[in-house]
Formats: C-alpha cells, sequence, structure tokens
C-alpha cells in the first residue's frame, strides 16, 4: 500500500468516527471518541513508530540548550520522515511549521501529526512583563489575559504548545530562573499558575487562539542549592509537599495539559527518573492524564550525574519512572524500541506515554486540522496588533511596585520642572525585554526616554553616565559586566545639577536573569551604584526606577534615595508603563511576591518561615536567632508595595472564636482609602497554625482581593477559610487538619499586625 493511500484511509475511518459521533458532542462522548481513536491508531503502530511519538526535536536554528551528541538537520528530517519524531520545539512561523507539519502529515505512513513547543513565557513577540513581574500585580484576571494573548500570537505563529507555566516556588534571588516564576509563597503561586494554565488554554483547547500549557519544572528546581543552575536539590518531605508541589498539584487539578521535569535531583533520584515524583504523585494521587516531556537532554544528563551508565539504562529509567517524552536527548529513539523487543521495557509502558501524547494532540484538534495554527494571513493580523500591546500596557502598569516615596516625591509635577534621566537602562530598547524572548526582535521595547518624552509639560533631559556592558547580550551567551568607565560620569552630575527632580533608570540587564544567570552579589551590576552615589551628592532629589529579575540587595539606596519604583522588566511597552506611573497616570499597587533581603547573606529568606525554638532576645545575649552583623528582617517583606494613596485596615472580624472541623471561619475587614487619590490595594489574608504535628511557618497566605477604593471610600472585605486552607501535608504527603489554635492577620503585606484568633475542634 503506498503512503498517500494508507493515509487516505485512516482520515476516512477518523471522518466516520466524528461523523457518528457529530450529533451529540457531549464532553463525554468527545473524550470516548478521542481514547476510541488512539485505540484504533495504537493498534497500526509499530514499536518504533510510537517511540517516534516519544521523541522530541529542537528545530533547525535558536538552541535552548547545550547542543547534544548525534543530532544533525540531515538526521532530524530522516526521522522525521519516517514518523519518528512526535513533536519539535522552537520552530516558528505559520510557513516553517507548516513545512515541517506537511512532512509528518504527509510524507509518513501514519501521517501523525506534530505538536509544536515553544517557550512562551511571557508573551511571543509582544511581551509582556517577565513572569515575576507579572506575579506582583497580584491581578489574576490581568496575568490570565497576558496569557491568552501570548497564545494568541504564538498560535497564528504554528504553535500549539507552550513550555509553560514555571511554577516553582523559590526563595533564592540567586537563581536566574526567579525571573520566570511567581515567586517564593505557595498559595500565590497556585493561583497564578491556574490564571496563566487558563490564559493559555482557554475552556476549548481545539480553538484556533489557544495554546496546551506545561507546569515546569516537576520537581524542586527552584531549591537549587546556593542558588547555583542545575545545581542538586535537597529538601526535606515537609517542603516538598507543602511548599514545592502545590502549585503543581493546582495546575493539575484546572486541567493543565502537559508537565516538564527537571534537571535537579530530589533525594538522589534525578526528576527525570523519579518514579515517585512522577508515577506515584503525578500519574497516581494526581490522576493526571496529559503527558510529561523531559527537559532539554535530562534523559541523557542522568549518565552524567551518575544514575545511568548509557543511553539504554537511562531510556529503561526515565521510562519506567513516567517521562513520556524525550526533549533533544537522542535516547528514546536511539534505545528505547530495542529495550521494548528485548522485553526490558514493557510495551504497555510505552503505549501509555504515546496514549497520552495523542491525547493531547487529538484534543488540539491537530488530527481534524494539522494546519489548523498556520495561517499567515492569522500571523500577520495578530502579531504586533495594538490590542496586543493594551494587553501588555496594561499588565506591565499593574507590575510596577513602589518601595518608598518620602514626601510625596512622585508622582512627578506635568509641567514646569527640569528632570534629568540618567542610566544606560533608561535608553536602552532591549534590556526591558527581559529573558526569554526568542521569537521577539531585539530592540523592540519602549525605552523609558522614549515614554518620558512623551510628557511635553516638562524639560527632559538624558545623560547615560555608565554602560553596563558595552557588548551585545543575547540569549545564549553570559552578559559580559566590562565596566569601569566612568567618563559618562561628569555628563550625568552636570545634567543632575540643574535639575528639579532625577530619575535614575538602574538595574540589571535583562539578560543577566533567565535560565544559566545565576549571581551571588545581588548589588546594582557595574559601577552603576557609584553613579547613584555621585549624582545623590549632587542632587538627592532621585526617583531610582529599579530595572531587574530578582530581588536586589539595595540597602544603601533605601536609606538615601527618596523614592524607589521596583520596574523590573516590563516587556515591549515598558517606557509608557514607567512614565504614566512617575506622572501619576497610574496610581500602582503591586506588591512583592518574593522577599528583598538586606543583603545576599540572608538568603534564603522568605516570609513563611519556621519560628525554631529561639526567635528572640530574649535575655539580651547572644543565644538566640540572629544574625550579629545584620538585621534578620528582610528590607522589603513580601506582600510590601506602596501606592500614591494610603490605606487603612481597621475592624477584624471573625463569626466566632470556637469552629468545628469543616465548619466555614469568615473573616472580614474594613479597608479604608485615607488619601487624596483613587487607588488599589491588595488586601492580604495570613494564618498561623500555632501548634501541629508538624511545625508550621509563622505565616502562610491564604487569601487576598484587589480592592480598589476612591479617596475616602471605605469598604468591608470578606475572607473565608475552609479545610482547603487551614490544613497542610504530613511528612507521608498525606493532606490533614488539625485541631488547634490558629491566628489571623489582614493587611497590605506580609509583616500586617492586625490578628485575630480562633481555635478548630473535633
Ligand atoms: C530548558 C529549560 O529548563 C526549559 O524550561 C525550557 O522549556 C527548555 N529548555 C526548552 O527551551
Amino acid at each position: 500500500m503506498n503512503l498517500k493511500k494508507s493515509q487516505l484511509i485512516f482520515t476516512l475511518i477518523l471522518i466516520a468516527f466524528m461523523s457518528c459521533h457529530a450529533q451529540k458532542p457531549t464532553p463525554m462522548n468527545t473524550k470516548n471518541t478521542i481514547e476510541q481513536k488512539i485505540d484504533a491508531l495504537l493498534k497500526r503502530m509499530t514499536v518504533e513508530e510510537k517511540v517516534g511519538q516519544m521523541n522530541q526535536y529542537n528545530g533547525f536554528w535558536d538552541v535552548t540548550g547545550p547542543a547534544p551528541e548525534g543530532g544533525s538537520a540531515e538526521k532530524k528530517y530522516a526521522h522525521l520522515r519516517k514518523g519518528w519524531v512526535g513533536s519539535m520545539l522552537t520552530v516558528r512561523g505559520a510557513k516553517a511549521v507548516r513545512a515541517v507539519q506537511k512532512i509528518a502529515v504527509e510524507e509518513t505512513r501514519l501521517g501523525i501529526p506534530l505538536i509544536i513547543g515553544f517557550d512562551v513565557i511571557h508573551g511571543y513577540k509582544t511581551l509582556s512583563p517577565i513572569p515575576l513581574a507579572e506575579a506582583a500585580s497580584w491581578d489574576l484576571e490581568a496575568i490570565k489575559k497576558s496569557a491568552q494573548t501570548a497564545a494568541a500570537e504564538a498560535s497564528a505563529s504554528g504553535i500549539n504548545w507552550t513550555f509553560g507555566p514555571m511554577v516553582d516556588i523559590s526563595r533564592d534571588a540567586r537563581w536566574g530562573r526567579v525571573m520566570e516564576g511567581a515567586g517564593e509563597d505557595p498559595f500565590l503561586g497556585s493561583k497564578i499558575a491556574e490564571a496563566r494554565i487558563k490564559g493559555f488554554q482557554g475552556d476549548d483547547l481545539s480553538a484556533v487562539n489557544t495554546i496546551a500549557a506545561c507546569a515546569k519544572h516537576f520537581a524542586g528546581y527552584g531549591f537549587s542549592e546556593a542558588g547555583k543552575e542545575y545545581n542538586t536539590v535537597d529538601i526535606g518531605t515537609s517542603t516538598l509537599h507543602n511548599i514545592v508541589l502545590p502549585p503543581f498539584k493546582t495546575a493539575v487539578d484546572v486541567g493543565v495539559r502537559t508537565l516538564m521535569n527537571s534537571f535537579n535531583e530530589v533525594n538522589g533520584i534525578p526528576a527525570t527518573g523519579n518514579a515517585y515524583l512522577q508515577r506515584d504523585i503525578l500519574k497516581g494521587a494526581w490522576h493526571f492524564d496529559g503527558f510529561v516531556v523531559s527537559d532539554w537532554a535530562s534523559l541523557n544528563e542522568m549518565i552524567t550525574w551518575g544514575y545511568a551508565k548509557d543511553k539504554r539504562e537511562a531510556a529503561k529509567i526515565a521510562a519506567t519512572a513516567g517521562s513520556d517524552m524525550d526533549m533533544e536527548g537522542y535516547v528514546y529513539i536511539e534505545a528505547l524500541a530495542q529495550l521494548v523487543k528485548d522485553g526490558v521495557v514493557s510495551e504497555s509502558l510505552v503505549d501509555d506515554a504515546v496514549r497520552r501524547i495523542l491525547r493531547v494532540k487529538f484534543e488540539l484538534g491537530l488530527f481534524d486540522d494539522p494546519y489548523k495554527y498556520c495561517d499567515e494571513t492569522r500571523e500577520k493580523e495578530t502579531i504586533g496588533s495594538s490590542k496586543n500591546h493594551e494587553v501588555v500596557l496594561d499588565m506591565a502598569k499593574k507590575s510596577i511596585v513602589l518601595l518608598k516615596n518620602d514626601n510625596k516625591l512622585l508622582p512627578l509635577k506635568k509641567e514646569g520642572q527640569e528632570i534629568a534621566l540618567i542610566g544606560a537602562l533608561a535608553n536602552d530598547k532591549s534590556s526591558p525585554l527581559g529573558s526569554w524572548r526568542i521569537a521577539a526582535e531585539d530592540d523592540t521595547a519602549v525605552s523609558v526616554l522614549e515614554g518620558m518624552q512623551r510628557y511635553k509639560g516638562n524639560t527632559l533631559t538624558y545623560a547615560k553616565g555608565a554602560d553596563i556592558t558595552t557588548e551585545k547580550a543575547t540569549f545564549v551567551q553570559e552578559v559580559v559586566i566590562n565596566t569601569t568607565d566612568k567618563n559618562g560620569f561628569d555628563e550625568a552630575l552636570a545634567i543632575a545639577k540643574q535639575s528639579d527632580v532625577v530619575v535614575m533608570v538602574l538595574g540589571e540587564h535583562g539578560f543577566q536573569t533567565g535560565e544559566g544567570r545565576s549571581r551571588t552579589n545581588l548589588l546594582l551590576p557595574g559601577v552603576q551604584q557609584e553613579l547613584l552615589e555621585a549624582v545623590y551628592k549632587v542632587n538627592p532629589n532621585i526617583v531610582l526606577v529599579l530595572n531587574n529579575g530578582r530581588p536586589l540587595a539595595i540597602n544603601w539606596a533605601d536609606e538615601h534615595i527618596p523614592a524607589i519604583v521596583e520596574a523590573w522588566q516590563l516587556g515591549t511597552e515598558t517606557g509608557n508603563a514607567v512614565a504614566q506611573v512617575l506622572y501619576g497616570d497610574y496610581n500602582p499597587s503591586g506588591k512583592l511576591p518574593m522577599t528583598f533581603p538586606r543583603n545576599v547573606g540572608q538568603i534564603p529568606i522568605y516570609y513563611n518561615y519556621k519560628n525554631t525554638g529561639r526567635p528572640t532576645n530574649k535575655d539580651n545575649n547572644v543565644f538566640w536567632s540572629h544574625y550579629t552583623d545584620v538585621e534578620k528582617t528582610p528590607l522589603y517583606p513580601f506582600g510590601y508595595g506602596l501606592s500614591y494613596t494610603t490605606f487603612e485596615y481597621s475592624n477584624l472580624k471573625l463569626n466566632g472564636n470556637s469552629f468545628k472541623m469543616g465548619e466555614d471561619v469568615k473573616v472580614s475587614v474594613t479597608l479604608k482609602n485615607t488619601g487624596d487619590l483613587t487607588g488599589k490595594e491588595v488586601v492580604q489574608l495570613y494564618i498561623r497554625d500555632l501548634f501541629a504535628s508538624v511545625t508550621r511557618p509563622v505565616k502562610e497566605l491564604k487569601g487576598f482581593e484587589l480592592v480598589e477604593l476612591k479617596a475616602g471610600e471605605t469598604k468591608t472585605i470578606h475572607f473565608t477559610l475552609n479545610k482547603e486552607t487551614l490544613g497542610f501535608y504530613d511528612n507521608d504527603g498525606t493532606y490533614i487538619v488539625e485541631p488547634g489554635d490558629f491566628k489571623v492577620f489582614v493587611g497590605g503585606s506580609s509583616i500586617t499586625t492586625l490578628e485575630a484568633d480562633f481555635n478548630l475542634i473535633d
């Protein structure tokens, strides 16, 4: 039988299936139909074709990891033609995707379409703020919309699967990938994971503008020792179950279709080969029915870790442990079919992995129309549309956190002012795009200079002061901080001297965070600190606008500089967002999703720490849990952020002080806008379980609400605590709610002091 004929027959079978069921498209029979189609297809597949579905190749240009041995474009094309490739990553553009899809669909025996993955991390071409910045908005609707927009652009460019969201919780600002996550808290992280997944996947995965999401990296990657990239992870079971796993569990509960495992080991077992994580927890206890993709060559890396002796052993371990797809590792494709033939790996394990992969392909509608994401007209219309720019601008403004604003230096007056704008990052159109933006063109961000130039009532003068790097920073190379040159200082000081206000845009280059970008120093890179201090001497009226992808240690600035704005890397619309906030056309409401340390030595520092046996200096001696050289409190706590208006909390009430197990605890608090501007506040609720069979943190976020109030307006905010929020995981991973005493705290940050008590009785 020739190839075209076999494909035709298969298509006819599918059409017959579809028309039989066309009358009653209930979710149930759609699901059944998909399973029947998979059964039919699996019966026709050879072992090699099955293993082919489990094989993913990188495209032919961008790399996002080290080149593995044995890969070449010729080999990839040859394997594509044989039906030995189930997925490709980093192929992009409607035309390029159509070309590879055409090979899979029209030149292979069974014509199974490829699923096309891409790191759509904070937008595709029109970029939103980096994920950590978005998390600072605490605005779940805006975050969902940002992911929706990213999905719309990516899907118009041939992509149907993103490797996002990263839901790794991390307490270590040294780790470069904190820019990619939602910060340090599992409750906030879970809510944001849900918003992002719903944004990417929508209500209908088969819609042309939605894509499959991927919760990553399963699991523990955010706890890489010493914040060093790809390092060992050594966490206890309590941290694993209560801090690391909850956002993944939420992801599965809200229907994420894929997970990616991680480069690290957990308890000495690489995540890729970890059956406890992938089989027992994910596919067992959580009933996950999508598929798990490995991280880039992580099957191979089990050999380097010293866990598998060769590719054959790595393939056996990974397949047995539940890694369904091998990303650019050449391990399954080289070894798995033979392992099945030798009876070492059961074919049913392979069938299970293939079923999961095919299921997602069916759900995406790829079997109905493999070219549905390859419409060049839609691509032109969708990418970079003004609607998308509006969405990312809105998200950018919402992501900004006001850290300090003495004497109401901000907002800036719109007229009659001499403003000096200083700093290399103020005139940079690339760095604000942040890391992970492979599809975006360089230099497409609106710079802060451009954003501020739109306000014409003041005189604006710009001087760079000093570079951070003189080399072109890229996604694949280290950013070289090579600046000792202070020749630009004089010009900066001269314009600062004659200005009413100095706006300084300082921080990290956008490529100083992200994968492979761990740092041991959290100070301003290069000579920026010197520049800041020099300018301060001639004009202390400074607004410091920070650009960074992680918490920085900015003690000196906090002590001296009157106004500090955390502006992260805000994506394509950076300059407009910053200018609108500086000029008060947008009142900032962001709150930190990660604690800012006083210095790097405090790391890991996080709000939900354990009390220890010696938390305070009771006897006025040294025998308590502290540092002798710096306070143990952070510089800025989790949940902290100011507004141009002020808020007052009062009247914290519970609907009782003793509750039976299973009863709802209703909490209310009064919030008043005591300033003279409309503003938004993130009202945060924390609990403390005072005595438990496993010690509990001093505070745990269990609710939040973003509330907008006019000047003088008052509102009562309501929260409910119940068994979902009052319990925790014991050391076996069982969720339990224990009777006992609790405290409730409500306020505008994690150091809120308004509190109430209650107890739970059996
Ligand atoms: C490695 C990264 O860890 C992962 O997050 C990413 O999705 C893949 N490379 C693909 O680029």
